[in-house]
């Protein structure tokens, strides 16, 4: 979504706001600007449609505007087309104000129609444009322009993240937030703001989260903080321990290839700190035993790959728990009056903190009285901060729009939870779960394994790289892996794609399948090898090309019937997904290479899902 960054400081603010900018390019924009204010020469102002390289050539890499104060945004269009005049920031009628805006202003039209009617004239479509018009009406009236601001906030409905300049104060910037991500970053000598902490990670470690309702004021000397009321408070400093050069390319073609080869570690972190002894446990969770006792359902509520995780996670906590587990959409559950109670777990699942649909089914969850439980990649971010318990995923910065090894991390902690759960509610023998632990420990090197043989994913990416249409099959944990695998192929390399249980082929889909269709057969859940088997000699009648993954064990048996065979190690049946990803990921990432796709960033799409 839209990329927000403030720069206060002694340095030109220009390069440092396109240098934020660039480091917000990944999740996803149509335009950019950046806006900078000096006592000399006023506010300056640059914008424009398209990649950020538009922008820097425009203002000669950021020399050609003069300040040290500034405001810069990256714009994925929500209201209005993709153009320079919509692009962001946007400025009052008089030209003193200029506004940058993640978010959407639900009344926008109501306070357009008002602010008309009161002579002013408007020059873009989109809702952003009101909050520059309407602080401008309010200080015109006031002379005053914190309580400007607050009346501004007042006025407004929906969510904003603002970062707000205003001719009259040359030496500071206003922040504003609600429902949508914004970060106060404290340097040496100078102060940022960002949608994400990616953007200011090369300037400062030390950052704040805003809250809903606070106003901040930001300057070179520091930052002040306000509450919704007006009064002035202290916010808790939080250190980001993410290196800096994880959220770089460090010589990889893409951040989706190096992000993939980094799962082996992420997966590592996430595990090292929480087993101990051949047991997991959980530092920070306050979930006693006696609440895990009392709970008779859980949800798992997530998003597109994080939905996916889930999907694995209702097989796998249902088996080890012997309590029901339903997987639903976040957009499905915040609207559907779902069954929930004080004896209900919702784990929310977000790489990001930030997703809408997600938050906004948290607080549903916890308004009916439920436990909320995330599993979350960003520190300190909204969901994070919302959650009766958060479980961290050490992913590091993912900087590929396609989720790699946030998915993978989440999946293992979510295996993790299931451990936990089941060991303290007696309903796993000590044997298996020793035994999952001790493949638990193994995984990082049966990942590295499959990682270091990827020719033959390669070869098959070559070989149907031009199919227009594909679909992969799979019964139990094969479905839900196929269900992640098929999302990764038709994001980053636009081939329509489609996962079924293939159960279900006979009940409408097999009709689909003619000669040349390619076919990703999963048989990774040995207990339904024999299914998998027949449904491949099913697709192969019809004449489907077929590529099928299963496990070494099976590989041979597999390759008597399938042409093309990729095969992972062997692992405890639970953790079999997170192996059986891994050829799947790559398998997209090359298609779309072939294809010459923008892969880190593809059409439409973006990192963090900040609007419904
Ligand atoms: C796909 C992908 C998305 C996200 C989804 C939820 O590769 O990354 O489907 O999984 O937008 O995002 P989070 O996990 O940040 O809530």
């Amino acid at each position: 979504m839209c990329g927000i960054v403030g720069f206060a400081g002694k340095e030109e603010a220009a390069p440092i706001l396109l240098d934020g900018l660039e480091r917000l390019e990944y999740r996803g924009y149509d335009s950019a600007g950046v806006a900078v204010l000096s006592e000399k020469q006023g506010l300056q102002m640059k914008k424009a449609k398209g990649r950020l390289k538009v922008l820097r050539a425009l203002t000669d890499d950021g020399r050609s505007l003069s300040g040290h104060v500034g405001i810069g945004h990256t714009r994925w269009a929500t209201h209005g087309e993709p153009n320079d005049v919509n692009s962001h920031p946007h400025l009052s009628q008089n030209g003193m104000i200029a506004v940058v805006h993640n978010g959407i202003i639900e009344n926008y039209l109501e306070i357009k129609e008002f602010l008309i009617s009161k002579g002013v004239s408007f020059r873009s479509d989109t809702d952003t444009e009101v909050v520059a018009q309407l602080l401008e009406y309010y200080y015109a009236s006031s002379g005053d322009l914190k309580s400007a601001v607050y009346k501004m906030l007042h006025r407004i409905e929906g969510a904003y993240a603002l970062g707000i300049l205003c001719v009259d104060y040359p030496d500071c910037f206003i922040a504003a937030r609600k429902d949508a991500p914004l970060l106060l970053g404290y340097g040496e000598g100078c102060s940022f703001i960002a949608s994400d902490v990616t953007a200011i990670l090369k300037y400062t470690r030390e950052v704040s989260y805003m809250a809903d309702g606070e106003v901040a004021v930001v300057s070179a000397s520091g930052i002040r903080v306000f509450d919704a009321m007006g009064l002035e408070i202290e916010k808790e400093r939080h250190t980001v321990d993410w290196d800096v050069s994880a959220a770089e390319k460090g010589g990889y073609a893409h951040f989706m290839y190096k992000e993939i080869l980094e799962q082996p570690e992420a997966i590592r972190k996430t595990i090292s700190p929480r087993l101990k002894d051949g047991h997991v446990f959980f530092e920070d969770l306050k979930l006693t035993a006696e609440e895990i006792r009392s709970l008779n359902r859980i949800f798992i509520v997530a998003c597109g790959s994080s939905y996916h995780v889930g999907v694995i996670g209702k097989y796998n906590l249902e088996r080890l728990l012997r309590r029901p587990v339903e997987v639903v959409l976040a957009s499905e559950f915040r609207y559907a009056d779902p069954l929930v109670d004080e004896h209900t777990l919702v784990i929310v699942i977000s790489q990001s903190g930030e997703t809408l649909d997600s938050m906004m089914a948290l607080r549903l969850a916890k308004k009916l009285g439920a436990r909320v439980l995330s599993i979350v990649n960003v520190v300190g971010s909204s969901i994070a901060r919302e959650s009766d318990d958060v479980l961290y995923t050490w992913a590091g910065p993912e900087i590929a729009v396609a989720t790699t090894k946030a998915y993978s991390t989440q999946l293992t902690v979510l295996n993790m939870l299931g451990l936990y759960f089941a060991e303290t509610l007696g309903t796993i023998e000590p044997a298996e779960y020793a035994a999952i632990v001790s493949e638990l420990q193994a995984l990082p090197a049966r990942m590295e394994s499959v990682l270091e043989n990827t020719e033959p994913i390669q070869y098959l990416a070559s070989r149907y790289f031009n199919h227009d249409s594909v679909f992969f099959i799979g019964r139990n944990l094969d479905y839900a892996l196929g269900l992640e695998g098929s999302l990764k192929l038709k994001e980053i390399s636009y081939i329509h794609s489609e996962a079924y249980a293939s159960g279900e082929l006979k009940h409408g889909t097999i009709s689909l399948i003619e000669p040349g269709t390619l076919v990703i057969a999963l048989g990774t859940y040995t207990p339904l090898f024999d299914k998998a088997m027949s449904n491949v000699i099913e697709v192969k009648a019809r004449g489907a090309d077929i590529v099928a993954l299963t496990t070494e064990s099976r590989c041979a048996d597999m390759a008597k019937t399938a042409e093309n065979v990729l095969a992972v190690p062997d692992t405890h049946l639970l953790l079999q997904p997170s192996l059986g990803i891994v050829p799947l990921q790559l398998f997209a990432y090359y298609v779309a290479l072939q294809r010459g796709c923008d892969i880190d960033k593809p059409r439409n799409l973006a990192k963090s899902v900040t609007v419904e």
